[in-house]
């Protein structure tokens, strides 16, 4: 059901949940400040409770009173980022923000997104969390009917439009043993994107599979379809079916091209991503090859994390 801004503002405030348009993903939204708005979301999304949330703000400046610390270089990713889709995770004062929202840790996750509907939801609400609006496992959501599809046609959506980044925010964190930052999840900005603001590309953390990894969330499978996704870097005459692939490379003949986008912009193929995964569900698609001969820097290197998360069963 599509609402508009003034009533997901009342909706918000009266403690309930609601979807809201972002330039990455839809996010499900629940106030901060009110921690059974904030339980509804792991019900509604079978979320884990020890995957914590991300919290959204209107402006950088409403970070100060949760934090406990502001890590080196911070302002300056702040200012040249924010708002965007970067994700910084920080050092907080714990009773500051309800122990559900931060998945009991001692840390938590702030971003200012660029949409303006978000940024003039944000403004009168103040705080929100915000996962992506998809049940957990599934892609996430980039237009309003996607959230529909996994919340029903009631589930109140504030429409944006498509989202034009199309994958999740990029997600940093400061080892203080290195004195750098990481990337603890890979998303809309590409690590090359950092070095000149902070002088070095920071590395990108947790493709290790360890029983505690530093982004919680990377624990869980991910952005997957029903269909079965084969990842392939070269093609022969029997793989037969469906493709996700490219306009630029040849394909078996027979074979069914759905374009991820274009090899020219990784960007294109990032925007449209999760709407082919889904389509592949609505037009029920048991499997599909899917061309993994792709550049591995910039965006292709998020592009390429969540295909892999996406096949994987
Ligand atoms: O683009 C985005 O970031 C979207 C839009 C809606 O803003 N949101 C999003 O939220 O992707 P979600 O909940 O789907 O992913 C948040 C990730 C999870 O993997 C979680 O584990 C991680 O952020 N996270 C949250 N707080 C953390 C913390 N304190 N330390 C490490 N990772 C954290
Ligand atoms: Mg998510």
């Amino acid at each position: 059901m599509i609402i508009d801004l003034q009533q997901a503002t009342a909706r918000l405030r009266n403690g309930e949940v609601v979807a809201v348009p972002t330039e990455t993903v839809y996010g499900l939204a629940a106030s901060l400040s009110l921690p059974h708005a904030i339980a509804q979301i792991f019900s509604l999304k079978g979320r884990p409770e020890n995957n914590p949330l991300i919290i959204h703000l209107a402006d950088p400046s409403q970070v100060i009173p949760f934090a406990k610390s502001l890590p080196a270089g911070f302002d300056r990713l702040v200012s040249h980022f924010w708002p965007g889709p970067l994700t910084i995770v920080i050092p907080i004062l714990p009773e500051t923000i309800p122990e559900k929202a931060r998945a009991g840790l001692a840390t938590a996750a702030f971003r200012v997104p660029a949409h303006p509907l978000a940024c003039a939801l944000l403004t009168q609400t103040g705080p929100l969390v915000m996962p992506s609006a998809n049940l957990s496992g599934k892609p996430s959501a980039t237009q309003a009917q996607h959230v529909e599809a996994d919340f029903g046609p009631a589930f109140p959506v504030l429409d944006g439009g498509a989202c034009n980044k199309g994958v999740e925010s990029t997600i940093l964190y400061y080892d203080e043993k290195d004195s750098r930052w990481e990337i603890i999840r890979q998303g809309a900005l590409s690590a090359e994107s950092f070095a000149q603001i902070l002088g070095y590309t920071p590395k990108i953390v947790g493709k290790e599979n360890t029983a505690t990894p530093l982004c919680p969330g990377q624990l869980y499978r991910h952005y997957a379809p029903k269909a079965e996704l084969r990842l392939v870097k070269t093609f022969d005459p029997t793989m037969q079916g469906v493709v996700l692939g490219y306009p630029e490379h040849i394909y078996p003949p027979g074979c069914r091209l759905i374009p991820l986008g274009t090899l020219s912009s990784p960007g294109s193929v990032a925007e449209n991503l999760y709407a082919v995964l889904r389509a592949l569900d609505v037009e029920k698609i048991p499997a599909a090859w899917v061309d993994m001969n792709i550049p591995e820097n910039g965006l292709w290197s998020t592009i390429a994390e969540r295909l892999i998360k996406a096949a994987n069963k």
